[in-house]
C-alpha cells in the first residue's frame, strides 16, 4: 500500500531531526574537545553516530515503502557552551523535543491507519524512553559534580566507557 503523503512528509521532517540532533551532538563533540574532555567527547560521538543510525532507519523504511525521499537542510549547531551542565541541558531539551516528534508523525499514521508506520515508529518511541533517562541522569551526575573538577574527572573517565548501542552492557 503506498504510504499516505501526510506520512511521508513527516517522516521526512523526522529524518532531518535525527540528522540534525547528530550534527548538534557532534558540536558537543568539539566543545568537549576543546576543554580536554576526552571520555565526555568519546561519549558524545557515539550519541552522534546512533543519530545517524536513527536517520538511517527512517530513510531505509521510507525507501522500503515506496516514498518519496527529500533532504531538507541542517541547521548550523552551536559548540558554545557555557558549562558541561549546559551541554546535557541543552541535549535533554532536544531528545524532549524529538519525542514530541515523534508521538506527532506517529498521531499522524494512527490518523490514516498506517500500520506499518505504527510498527515500526515503536522502536523510536522506546528509543526515546532511554534517550530522556540518559541524558537525565547524566545531566544529574554533573550537576552533582558541581565544581569539583576531581569529581568530572571521575565522570570523564566514565563517559569513556560507553558501550556500542545494542552491547549487553549497554
Ligand atoms: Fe534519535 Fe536522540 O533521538
Amino acid at each position: 500500500m503506498a504510504i499516505d503523503s501526510k506520512v511521508q512528509d513527516a517522516i521526512n521532517k523526522q529524518i532531518n531531526h535525527e540528522m540534525t540532533a547528530a550534527y548538534n551532538y557532534l558540536a558537543m563533540v568539539v566543545y568537549f574537545e576543546q576543554i580536554n574532555l576526552a571520555g565526555f567527547a568519546f561519549w558524545m560521538r557515539k550519541q552522534h553516530e546512533e543519530e545517524l543510525e536513527h536517520a538511517s532507519k527512517l530513510f531505509q523504511y521510507l525507501l522500503d515503502r515506496g516514498g518519496k525521499i527529500e533532504l531538507d537542510t541542517i541547521p548550523k549547531p552551536s559548540s558554545d557552551f557555557g558549562s558541561v551542565a549546559e551541554v546535557f541541558e541543552t541535549a535533554l531539551k532536544m531528545e524532549q523535543a524529538n519525542t514530541a516528534s515523534i508521538n506527532e508523525v506517529y498521531a499522524l499514521a494512527k490518523q490514516v491507519n498506517d500500520y506499518a508506520t505504527l510498527s515500526h515508529l515503536q522502536w523510536f518511541l522506546d528509543e526515546q524512553v532511554e534517550e530522556e533517562k540518559t541524558m537525565d541522569e547524566t545531566l544529574g551526575l554533573v550537576r552533582f559534580a558541581g565544581d569539583d573538577k576531581s569529581a568530572l574527572l571521575t565522570l570523564n573517565n566514565q563517559m569513556a566507557k560507553r558501550p556500542d548501542e545494542g552491547d549487553a552492557a549497554g
